[in-house]
């Protein structure tokens, strides 16, 4: 790139920079998510670091946050108010405490005391103490400078207006994190987008008064400039703290070594929705003060503290276009094209926008700056629009009317809530419309299903293009020379792909009804037909009834069930499925099986990533033994499993209901014991 290039994208990103931190600083708005912030900062380091001629008077090495605002009197720090610098992995931290090792030359197995104190989300303040009173107390600002916002402070019940105790120093600045517990949050108005701008806000009211309302804590952690201060450990300090009369944060740890910071950095995270007021990190600080003072600061951040940020899991971009899915039953998907954003390590470019209603209930638009959120494994989906970043000529989204396979579509009625779905669907039409013929083969090699291994999603909808596969007994029938011709296809892949087409065609009767794909006639209810069906002829045989009540006695099956069973066999195309399936395939009957096993009456569920071992195998596990699964926590549950990555809410809940929870190995030992 050009020289002049470089440098006009080194000032569009200080600009940036300048404009979010006033956004911030002055007007307690986040514009922007903490990881894109911490992004820009990052990329204009690197761009200083990599062209030496870039400079700037707002570069975030040299300033940090904004200057402050014009309300409060200006005082100067003694000491600076330093930033942190950012770690977000175990290799961060690995290179984090071989720079400290280095720096004080010590022996690669040197050990580190660290004093791992989680990140409140909040505002810093200095607490100013003289002789025992507090006199001044003072925002952040821009490091160096702070506003004097005292009369606010004082209104904190965290903050002592007098320490008595005699090892308090004569003078001390003591720093900390003035914050608002999510709890007390959610009771005030929506004046506030969130607890850090609340604490923020009310922390510049003009009026104490006004700052009184607001239910504001605050948790001690470190000190600028002392006098008389005797103490040699971080920790050592934390607990003084504590003896003068401070809050301190509750989870704060002494750890030697990364790997344990690892370990409490992974449980912290896991308790993290838990907690009641925000945390972003935890904070790393060698915990020895004269290793502390060795080490000093490089630009405006200690070498000896870090702090070791949870991956965000939400992020803002814009909406590039709308388009609507279709999925197997027919359901119209709208699902919003966005502009590639890093969220928490994932680059995610499509965001589920649900359905026609919440489009319309948002007002999401093409064009929109959202925020996107990603939780686990879960779809990403928009959570809201910034309406006031919208151009004017900006139109409101018409969600289509028609299906792209040129049928009308339409919104059932829902009996129980007597109100029109949420969502909007291509009346069940099997095969017969395209998008959803191209769904329904892709179920029907699923995992799940007929776990086709080598025909997933992309080759299916490769191979519907081009007409090898329309029907899912053609599967059975693929032209393998054709095949063979396409690009990215040799003979090796072919005899692959023929080789695990043909072993699937033995398939459980189970499995085959499931695979079929009939709306409302998923994993569980698929079971249960088959337990009580026994054989292929019989499903076959309902298509000739017209009157299939007799299924309402099967326990699980219900009148929605059977609606959309009759109109599965109401489908010619449906019909000649079955019938060109029942030749190909060699569907089991089910044998009678005794409930004698040892988990009989016994009911599990899982939550989170197993490890060496798929859903699917567990499952068939438990049933082997009698036991069954079931899909949500309740009283009837006895056993939760938790693997890797479990859903809080399900562990919350299963504690709530005093369920057994047990990890993979606990559950293989209860497994071991019978075999
Ligand atoms: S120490 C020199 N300790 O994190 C060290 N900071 O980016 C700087 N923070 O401005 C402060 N919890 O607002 C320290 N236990 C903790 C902290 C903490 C939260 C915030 C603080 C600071 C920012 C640094």
């Amino acid at each position: 790139m050009k020289k002049n290039l470089i440098q006009k994208d080194y000032k569009k990103k200080i600009k940036s920079l300048i404009y979010y931190n006033q956004r911030y600083y002055n007007d307690n708005i986040s514009e922007i998510s903490d990881s894109d912030y911490d992004e820009l900062k990052k990329d204009i380091i690197n761009l200083e670091k990599k062209y030496k001629f870039l400079k700037s008077k707002d570069s975030p090495t040299i300033t940090i946050g904004y200057k402050p605002s014009k309300n409060f009197k200006k005082v100067l720090h003694k000491v600076p108010m330093l930033s942190l610098g950012n770690a977000f992995s175990q290799e961060d931290l690995v290179n984090f405490e071989k720079r400290i090792i280095n720096f004080l030359d010590k022996n690669d197995g040197f050990e580190i005391e660290y004093s791992a104190e989680p990140k409140i989300d909040g505002i810093s303040a200095s607490l100013i103490y003289k002789n025992g009173k507090f006199v001044t107390g003072l925002s952040r600002g821009d490091g160096k400078e702070g506003e004097d916002i005292t009369e606010n402070l004082k209104t904190i019940e965290d903050i002592p207006d007098h320490i008595k105790s005699k090892s308090f120093p004569e003078e001390i600045d003591i720093r900390g994190e003035v914050f608002i517990k999510n709890n007390d949050f959610k009771k005030l108005s929506n004046k506030f987008a969130n607890p850090r701008n609340a604490a923020s806000g009310s922390l510049r009211q003009k009026n104490p008064a006004e700052t009184k309302k607001i239910p504001l804590k605050f948790i001690a952690y470190t000190f600028g400039h002392e006098k008389d201060l005797k103490i040699s450990l971080q920790s050592e300090y934390l607990k003084k703290l504590k003896q003068w009369g401070f809050k301190t944060n509750p989870l704060n740890k002494i750890i030697i070594g990364v790997k344990n910071l690892m370990k409490n950095y992974d449980e912290i995270e896991k308790e993290r929705e838990s907690i009641d007021f925000d945390i972003d990190g935890i904070v790393y600080k060698v915990n020895d003060f004269k290793l502390q003072k060795r080490l000093g600061n490089v630009a405006n951040a200690p070498r000896w503290a870090i702090a070791h940020k949870f991956s965000a899991n939400n992020a803002v971009s814009k909406i590039e276009n709308i388009e609507i899915q279709i999925g197997r039953t027919g359901a119209l998907t709208p699902v919003a094209k966005i502009k590639p954003v890093n969220i928490g390590g994932v680059v995610v470019s499509n965001a589920t926008l649900h359905n026609e209603e919440e489009i319309i209930r948002k007002d999401i638009r093409i064009g929109d700056f959202v925020v996107v959120e990603r939780a686990g494994d879960v779809i990403p989906h928009v959570v809201s629009v910034d309406a006031k970043k919208r151009k004017s000529d900006s139109k409101k989204f018409i969600f289509p009317k028609k299906c792209p396979c040129g049928f009308d579509t339409i919104k059932e009625f829902n009996k129980v809530t007597k109100k029109l779905d949420a969502v909007r669907r291509c009346p069940d039409r099997g095969f017969d419309c395209d998008k959803m013929a191209k769904e329904r083969l892709k179920h029907f090699v699923s995992k799940e299903a007929l776990n086709i291994e080598g025909l997933g999603k992309k080759i299916v909808e490769n191979f519907w293009h081009l007409n090898l596969i329309r029907l899912p007994q053609d599967i059975f029938k693929i032209d393998y020379n054709k095949v063979e011709n396409l690009e990215g296809w040799g003979k090796q892949s072919v005899t692959n792909l023929k080789y695990s087409i043909n072993s699937k065609k033995n398939i459980s009767f189970e499995k085959f009804i499931f695979a079929l794909g009939i709306r409302h006639i998923g994993l569980e209810n698929a079971k249960i037909l088959s337990k009580n069906l026994k054989s292929l002829k019989n499903f076959i045989s309902l298509s000739k009834k017209n009157d299939l009540s007799d299924l309402l006695n099967i326990d699980g099956i219900g009148e929605t069930q059977i609606n959309s069973i009759k109109n599965f066999f109401l489908n010619d195309t449906n019909k000649k499925v079955l019938k060109e399936l029942e030749e190909v395939l060699v569907v089991k009957d089910v044998s009678t099986k005794k409930n004698d096993g040892f988990l009989n009456n016994k009911t599990f569920m899982f939550t989170g990533k197993l490890s060496g071992m798929s859903r699917a195998e567990a499952k068939s596990l438990i049933e082997e033994n009698s036991g069954s699964i079931v899909s949500n926590v309740s009283k009837k549950l006895n056993y939760l499993i938790i693997g890797e990555k479990p859903t809080k809410r399900k562990v919350i809940n299963a504690k709530e209901l005093k369920i057994e929870i047990i990890d993979q190995s606990q559950f293989l030992k209860m497994l071991n014991k019978i075999s």
